[in-house]
């Protein structure tokens, strides 16, 4: 078999075998084909699409390309959750204890943020002594002994995925829907969950702008978990404005444990709540209506925020900083972005209030970038609001007063009013389950 072949296939729209995908995947990540094939190949596959079968071969091919997580050891139903990227999205640090809380076990890999979007494992590192790299017998033992434990990725896992995603990334061949949807379920498979919850953005801050693409994609991913023998579904929820008030590091982890403690932002607790009942779903802990109880229960008993503060210890972490917010280290410089007129707040670019927290240092340029977890931005306006000229709509925190005129600056560019008050917009499109 040659790579010039396939690619020449996928140029003429033929439908690829399952051993053609598997050559293509099994030689890259050998390093065996080199990357101007895998570029062609990509692109062709941009351009011309695959089949369902195609999209299921090559997440098989990918899945299978490094490291399988073994979750047998843990008792129970293992539910994960995925989001597909946005701006504010804390939703990890509080649907894993409430969902740990409601008994069902929570074996969580997370990532770290690159570019606009935020990442688990940064937001969880800005709590002091918290470790996020444990063993795999120390993950599983956690699980098994408190319910939830919330590590890095395995290096190793999906390995092909890794360099496939960064050769798309300077392709021109991010958003294709096989491409995306093999990506994330290659990823999920080979992190060993038996159900899987899917958080598919759609919005100005998401990869999909429309619902309808947002729709097709979880679809197409729901269709490769189940043909992997796995339960997914999926909610498809609003990211044309950032989840909650804060973005940024340590101002989510402090917005997450105020949602635990019962005074998150409304917008923010609902859909943690509608995540968490269909986790507990998939879990098949009963109806959606008694999913949601458990839920409710969990989070107004203060169970759900005790688990919270048990996962912290067990990882090490301080958990003063959870009972006393003000423990966490404040931003030098705390300056308010102010509304240029009268008017209704009428909506956000929400990639771009991802990029201002990202120029306040809360975010990586390159991999490499030192982030700085008391960084980031908190909202003070959504949409709907009235606004008067000279009020604040949101605060920028930093620790460097360079960064702050070109920060506020992009979030001038990204906070839009209105004189009209606008249509409110739902949190979530829909459920498939
Ligand atoms: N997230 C992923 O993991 N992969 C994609 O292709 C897009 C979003």
């Amino acid at each position: 078999m040659r790579m010039i072949d396939i690619i020449e296939a996928k140029r003429d729209r033929k439908v690829l075998t399952n051993e053609q995908i598997q050559f293509a995947i099994n030689g890259y990540t050998a390093g065996e084909i080199p990357d101007y094939q895998m570029s062609a190949f990509l692109m062709a596959t941009y351009l011309n699409g695959m089949t369902s079968e195609e999209t299921k071969c090559l997440t098989l091919a990918m899945a299978g390309s490094g490291d399988q997580i073994d979750l047998s050891a843990v008792q129970g139903v293992k539910v994960d959750k995925h989001s597909t990227g946005g701006v504010g999205d804390k939703t990890t640090l509080i649907v894993g204890p409430i969902v740990a809380a409601c008994g069902v076990p929570v074996a969580k890999m997370s990532g770290r943020g690159l570019g606009h979007t935020g990442g688990t494992i940064d937001k969880l590192e800005s709590i002091e002594g918290f470790q996020t790299m444990l063993s795999p017998r120390q993950f599983i033992e956690q699980v098994n002994r408190i319910g939830i434990s919330v590590v890095g990725q395995s290096g190793n896992l999906a390995p092909a995925d890794k360099k496939i995603y960064a050769l798309r990334d300077v392709t021109a061949t991010v958003d294709n829907l096989s491409l995306i949807a093999s990506s994330i379920m290659s990823k999920k498979i080979a992190a060993g969950a038996d159900a899987v919850l899917l958080d598919v953005k759609t919005g100005n801050g998401a990869f999909m702008k429309t619902t309808e693409s947002a729709c097709a994609l979880a679809k197409e991913m729901i269709e490769i978990g189940k043909n992997a023998g796995r339960k997914v579904g999926a909610l498809i929820t609003n990211m044309n404005m950032p989840l909650g008030n804060a973005v940024g590091n340590s101002l989510e982890v402090i917005e997450a444990t105020q949602t635990l403690q019962g005074n998150g932002p409304q917008a923010l607790t609902y859909l943690c709540t509608e995540l968490s009942t269909a986790m507990l779903q998939l879990a098949g802990k009963g109806s959606e209506e008694h999913c949601r109880e458990l839920v409710q229960e969990a989070l107004g008993s203060g169970r759900a925020f005790e688990k919270w503060k048990e996962l912290v210890a067990a990882q090490g972490g301080n958990t003063d900083w959870l009972d006393d917010l003000s423990l966490f280290p404040k931003a030098a410089v705390i300056e308010p972005y102010y509304a240029q007129q009268d008017g209704y707040l009428s909506g956000y670019d929400t990639h771009g209030v991802g990029l201002a927290a990202c120029l306040l240092g809360a975010g990586r340029e390159t991999k490499d970038t030192q982030i700085d977890f008391s960084a980031g931005i908190v909202l003070e306006k959504h949409p709907g609001d009235a606004v008067r000229r000279g009020e604040a709509v949101a605060w920028l925190y930093t620790n460097s007063a360079e960064r702050l005129e070109q920060a506020k600056r992009q979030l001038g560019q990204s906070v839009f009013l209105s004189e009209a008050c606008p249509v409110p917009e739902p949190m979530i499109y829909e459920k498939l389950m």
